[in-house]
């Protein structure tokens, strides 16, 4: 054993136990053989302390507010790629280079029509339903679709499902959204870009031809590469802990997705928006402040706070500058949300509470507001991310039932209740 962590017990027993390191980042104690060799658990509620899994694909120094994608800043990425090129990084590890770009394009854009019967699947939900709803629905169903590509253990396969997932979200979620607003679905159009296409199904009618915005659809690019992966968070977990008993990839996604639709997770640029909303007025920020404080209130500042970032979150970063880009160029310089949100996040970041619980702004503090800007409705914004995290997640799964360790997740329990007992007859009870 090179290093090893030492664990003493009460009785005076010692237990040597490896410590693994990664390339960077904290080292692990390996405890597997914990319970043969002491008959005990760990306890760590939340996986706080806990490492699931091995990966190489994305990488997050909380402290110092570092996301690396495959080892490349997220900020590089942001600047100097599209969101397919990212793609191509997370599922293969590296860059593409020109030729495995038109290559891995060109598949993409070819997956991207759904089964016309899969149409059919959406007059089933009732016209009001909250597209998430109608998203988990409809991308689990997707299994009973595509039958031909569902062996787990056939790389070609696992490809094919990646391929179809990541060509097929974009037109499902707009699908969604027309089958809300009442307007007919959309085509996917082969010569646009994977950004400008989502847009076009999004917002075209057949009455008008839809004018791609450049510099909207560069928006909307930026936000899929700045949610594309993260880590071992809750929707990532959920799809690994459900592939890990083998269920077929669709099935696993749609996991993600139910995961994702949370508020503290995924819907969190949802109740960010809706927080400015109610909070209206920047002369009402001091009140905000003091409620969120209030432990009682059970409210929280959305939009702030991180499980792993204890700096700015980098993403937030990019997504302000973002912001400024988009309303100038629709002429809001003067939006009164992004105002708000601008003077909200002064205040916080010189408030005692948030200084010295680290919290700072995170992603979803002005996705929100870019994405109304470019005409995406609230219900819509966590279908965006499910369809941005969409290659994440395959990515992991894909990472996952390569390696060699991968069991399935089954993580144990401290029991609280009662003991053994034996059931009464019911005039006894
Ligand atoms: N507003 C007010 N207080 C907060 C906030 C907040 N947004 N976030 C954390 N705190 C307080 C919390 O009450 C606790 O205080 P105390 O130590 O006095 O009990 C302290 O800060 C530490 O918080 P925690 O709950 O232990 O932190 P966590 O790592 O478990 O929670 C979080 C992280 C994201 C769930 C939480 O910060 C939160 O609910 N934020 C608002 C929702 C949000 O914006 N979520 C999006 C996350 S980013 C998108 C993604 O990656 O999915």
């Amino acid at each position: 054993m090179d290093k090893k962590a030492t664990l003493t017990l009460n009785d005076g027993k010692s237990l040597d136990f490896p410590v693994l390191s990664g390339s960077i980042g904290p080292e692990v104690i390996d405890i597997r053989t914990l319970y043969a060799k002491s008959g005990m658990f760990t306890y760590d509620p939340g996986f706080l302390s806990t490492a699931s899994c091995n990966s190489s694909i994305t990488y997050i120094d909380g402290d110092a507010g570092v996301l690396l994608y495959r080892g490349y800043p997220i900020e590089q990425l942001a600047q100097h790629c599209d969101f397919l090129e990212t793609c191509y990084l997370l599922l293969n590890g590296e860059l593409p280079n020109a030729r495995d770009k038109d290559a891995f394009v060109s598949t993409v854009t070819r997956h991207t029509m759904v089964h016309d019967q899969l149409t059919r699947f959406f007059t089933g939900f009732r016209r009001d339903a909250h597209p998430m709803a109608v998203l988990v629905g409809v991308v689990g169903a997707l299994s009973a679709f595509y039958h031909d590509s569902l062996d787990i253990n056939n790389p070609e396969h696992r490809k094919i499902s990646a391929f179809r997932l990541i060509a097929k979200l974009p037109t499902i979620v707009a699908m969604a959204y027309k089958y809300n607003t009442g307007q007919p679905f959309v085509y996917p159009r082969n010569d646009l870009s994977y950004s400008a296409n989502f847009m076009r199904m999004m917002f075209a009618v057949p009455a008008e031809e839809y004018k791609v915005n450049p510099v909207l659809v560069r928006a909307l690019d930026r936000i899929l590469i700045l949610h594309a992966d993260h880590e071992q968070n809750a929707s990532t977990s959920t799809v690994r802990l459900s592939g890990s008993s083998g269920a077929n990839p669709f099935a696993c996604i749609a996991a993600g997705i139910a995961c994702l639709w949370g508020p503290a997770h995924g819907g969190a640029n949802e109740a960010a928006l809706n927080m400015l909303e109610e909070i209206g007025d920047a002369s009402k920020i001091p009140e905000f402040i003091k409620q969120v404080k209030d432990k009682n209130s059970g409210s929280k500042l959305m939009g702030f706070g991180h499980r792993v970032y204890k700096n700015y979150d980098p993403r937030a970063k990019l997504m302000r500058e973002t912001c400024h880009e988009v309303l100038n160029e629709l002429g809001l310089q003067n939006d009164r949300l992004f105002k708000l949100a601008m003077a909200l996040e002064k205040v916080a970041l010189e408030d005692e509470y948030f200084v010295s619980r680290k919290l700072y702004p995170n992603v979803d503090f002005y996705s929100g507001i870019v994405q109304r800007a470019l005409g995406i409705p609230v219900s819509m914004f966590t279908c965006i991310f499910s369809l941005a995290r969409t290659v994440g997640w395959i990515a992991q799964w894909n990472e996952m039932i390569s390696d060699p360790e991968q069991k399935i997740g089954r993580p144990r329990q401290l029991y609280k209740g009662a003991a053994r007992r034996e059931v009464q007859p019911i005039d006894k009870r």
